[in-house]
């Protein structure tokens, strides 16, 4: 199975995911730069996606938890998901979800040559 993942600058990756495993795992593992600072405790919102119109029915409605991280995100719609909390089954294959500017990584700092 897979996630479409569009990355704040607009390139999409295509990642082949496992039942279970959390899209915010899927999107780390990867090697994408997700901030994603609780490593997945529901505690941060730096894991903040907008799933694609056509899917946001079909995920399990956010917990009250999740919707009081999502308070503190930046430009929350009725897309906003922290994707941590999204577990990944065979009804999500083909999911799409874009990730937040905010939950988007820092570029690792440029190592000097040669000092
Ligand atoms: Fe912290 Fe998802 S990684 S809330």
């Amino acid at each position: 199975m897979f996630v479409n993942v569009r990355m704040p600058d607009g390139t999409v990756h295509r990642l082949e995911a496992l039942e279970g495993w959390r899209v915010m795992e899927v999107i780390r593992d990867w090697g994408l730069p997700i901030k994603a600072e609780c490593g997945g405790a529901c505690a941060c919102a730096t894991c903040h996606v907008w799933v694609g119109d056509d899917w946001v029915e079909k995920l399990m409605p956010p917990t009250d938890e999740e919707l009081e991280m999502l308070d503190g995100a930046f430009q929350v719609d009725e897309r906003s998901r922290l994707c941590c909390q999204i577990i990944m089954s065979k009804a999500l294959d083909g999911l799409e979800v874009e990730l937040a500017p905010e939950s988007l990584a820092e570029a690792p700092a440029a190592v000097a040559v040669g000092s």
